[in-house]
């Protein structure tokens, strides 16, 4: 099957240089290098881009027919499938009320510690997991649907709402399920280290999760990522060690939650360890920013949390676009962060922080797509021939339009693995 798209506005392909690296510094806002102008077109055959030209020679080339579908964008600007590469997508229970424990002063520690935060989502998930998971799956089909008309694509779905190894496995299985009939790619992420169940200690969880649940995780063979909330408080840089150790031996990749409270040291260790990303990154020093950049490990910044939670300590991104050091943007849906908006995390960074819209892009498209592999290999997070075709289609006619709508989506359809999807 065969779809034509005609009539482009603007293409912001992001496909400059090596489209399996990140893009850093000023060259991430780099109009010229990154942006098609109005005119072009693209064809997709199998999910997959077969030509990106002029929409002239496209149109005298591929005609209407039975194998082919044409459709006429109408000058509208077009940008990459949203990737989302940092989402705890499954859990249940409703933590609302916690808002007026933080507006009287209340921190996420003192919360945790009056049995709310993740130890309450953590009980309301295992009673749902109790007999068939078809409310965790429910409800999950239902994000999932409003991450589609956000204009994301891909996910990474973590679990730890679980912490224990049958409800962790469950939540990994839940995710493979979701991703079977889903147009989003899904990811699944084991967080088997979010915290420590009630009625254990830090270190028998610790024991138990090294003896016990990695070596199932890994068995089930879905999760390909392993992941740690390395805080001070919750899993130290030396328990952070050795269950990265161990998810490495086993083959998964690394991506860590660190130093979103304070600098404990997580970033630095990230780079030492190899991880893909390390994700909050909001007090972490400069040199280890520098030195996780020169090992290839991407600073996951999510300012959706600080948001919320109303701290307005936010992630250093301009500073990192001038150091040039690798970042990129992802929701953190979670209980308290209930937006699934890529487009609402770009808006904070462009039009709060003063980020070029350009460059917010690429930390949402082609920066985090490096670190999140489709089990297919196909590339994502760009437009370019032989990548998976996923894109978005905007109302405007301007690509800046992408993170300038922070209540709703600035997107009148997505195309995922080359199936048009309709927000109208
Ligand atoms: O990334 N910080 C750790 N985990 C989540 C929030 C978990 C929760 O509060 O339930 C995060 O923000
Ligand atoms: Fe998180």
């Amino acid at each position: 099957m065969r779809t034509v798209l005609l009539n482009a506005g603007p293409i912001a392909h992001l496909a400059a240089g090596d489209s399996q690296k990140p893009l850093t510094g000023s060259a991430m806002s780099d109009m010229e290098a990154l942006v098609y102008p109005s005119g072009y077109g693209l064809v997709i055959e199998n999910g997959i881009f077969i030509e990106i030209s002029d929409t002239e020679s496209l149109a005298a080339q591929y005609s209407d027919g039975v194998e082919s579908t044409t459709r006429d964008l109408n000058g509208r600007a077009i940008v990459p499938g949203l990737v989302d590469a940092h989402t705890h997508l499954l859990w249940a229970g409703d933590r609302s009320n916690e808002m007026r424990m933080r507006q009287s002063g209340a921190s996420y520690r003192d919360i945790a510690d009056a049995g709310g935060g993740i130890s309450s989502t953590v009980s309301h998930t295992r009673l749902a997991l109790q007999g068939d998971m078809e409310g965790i799956l429910v409800e999950g089909r239902r994000r999932l649907a409003i991450a589609l008309r956000c204009g994301t694509t891909a996910i990474e779905a973590k679990s730890g709402y679980g912490l224990d190894t049958e409800s962790e496995l469950a939540l990994i299985q839940a995710a493979a399920t979701l991703g079977k009939n889903s147009p989003l790619d899904i990811s699944p992420t084991w967080l088997g280290a979010h915290d420590t169940p009630k009625g254990k200690s830090q270190e028998d969880y610790v024991d138990e999760i090294l003896a016990e649940q990695l070596p199932a995780v890994v068995e089930q063979g879905i999760a390909t990522y392993a992941d740690v909330f390395c805080e001070t408080g919750w899993f130290t840089t030396e328990q952070t060690t050795s269950i990265c150790e161990a998810a490495s031996k086993a083959g998964m990749g690394i991506r860590l939650h660190v130093d979103e409270f304070e600098d404990c040291g997580g970033l630095q260790l990230a780079g030492d360890i190899g991880a893909i990303t390390a994700d909050h990154a909001v007090h972490s020093t400069d040199e280890a920013r520098a030195a996780a950049s020169d090992r290839g490990c991407l600073q996951g910044f999510l300012p959706g949390t600080p948001y919320v939670l109303g701290t307005d300590l936010w992630p250093p991104v301009q500073q990192s676009i001038l150091e040039g050091w690798a970042w990129t943007l992802a929701s953190d849906f979670n209980p308290n962060c209930h937006s699934l908006s890529l487009p609402f995390t770009g808006s904070v960074v462009t039009q709060r922080l003063g980020v070029d819209p350009l460059a917010a892009l690429i930390a949402c498209s082609r920066n985090p797509a490096t670190g999140l592999a489709r089990a297919d290999g196909l590339t994502q997070g760009v437009i370019e021939v032989g990548a998976v075709a996923n894109l978005n289609v905007l109302w405007g006619e301007h690509v800046e339009g992408w993170c300038q709508t922070p209540g709703q989506t600035p997107f009148l359809a997505t195309v995922s693995e080359g199936i048009w999807h309709s927000h109208e």
